[in-house]
């Protein structure tokens, strides 16, 4: 693992914008499709905003993008404003080229007893496109990864998972309380992530400075699935100064 240190979430992010851009037009010389991991919440919104204003002013196209994304809550209607898929779609979706049938985000609608076969066709379908080139992480306080919580075994696939009580008390303000946050969610597992050919995991801010020590600092532990990184060879973390603020 590999860790580096930015003044600014703003200045971090347009260079890990400029990596995903570079990775794109590099495959789309070569006649190759670019497969993305992409992940939601407050971490990668910076990184999306550089994407699209690189599309509208300097013609990056994502025409041969495929995007996988981490993981949905379950269950959860992909209209509802609390999805995954609306979060997609209003960062950056909505306003870049990228071909509606090049994207895919976990469904959240799925019928409880088809969720392993559900599941198993999504590890398919991501090997189908050559494995993922770039991953997009950010990393929950509970050290998760996608939704991997504490416990996740490092073999681990594509799941239905039970959300951890910090993971849904962090969600809670955008979905005005607790209980309206969903109890379970759909994820990529630790391998599936762990498969991608480059990570870059984003933390911002003080209240991640105490994960972002265990996952760099710490021992490899199932309890701290972030941990699993320390043995990824192409995993780089991107931090701001208030993130890193307790690495020694
Ligand atoms: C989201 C995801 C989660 C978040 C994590 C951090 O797709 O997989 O692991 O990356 O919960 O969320 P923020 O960025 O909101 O602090």
């Amino acid at each position: 693992i590999h860790n580096v240190v930015f003044e600014s979430s703003s200045e971090a992010s347009l260079l890990v914008a400029r990596e995903i851009a570079d990775l794109i037009v590099d495959k789309n010389n070569r006649g190759e499709t670019c497969v993305l991991g992409l992940a939601t919440g407050s971490s990668p919104i910076r990184v999306y905003d550089e994407l699209v204003k690189m599309h509208r002013e300097n013609g990056l196209s994502f025409k041969n993008v495929v995007s996988f994304n981490l993981d949905e809550y379950f269950p959860m209607n992909p209209e509802s404003i609390h999805s995954y898929h609306h979060f997609m779609n209003e960062h950056l979706f909505n306003h870049i080229d990228i071909p509606k049938e090049n994207i895919f985000i976990p469904d959240g609608t799925i019928a409880q007893q088809d969720i392993p076969a559900y599941c198993q066709g999504y590890e398919q379908k991501i090997k189908s496109f050559g494995g993922i080139d770039f991953q997009l992480l950010g990393i929950g306080r509970t050290g998760h990864i996608g939704f991997n919580e504490p416990g996740s075994h490092y073999n681990s696939i594509t799941r239905s998972i039970t959300l951890d009580q910090l993971t849904r008390e962090d969600a809670s303000s955008g979905f005005h309380g607790i209980e309206n946050v969903p109890k379970k969610a759909i994820t990529m597992g630790v391998g599936t992530v762990f498969s991608a050919k480059r990570i870059v995991l984003l933390a911002w801010g003080h209240k991640k400075a105490e994960v972002v020590k265990q996952t760099i600092e710490g021992e490899i532990l199932p309890q701290i699935p972030a941990t699993y990184l320390q043995e990824h060879l192409n995993t780089t973390m991107v931090l701001n100064t208030e993130a890193a603020s307790m690495l020694t």
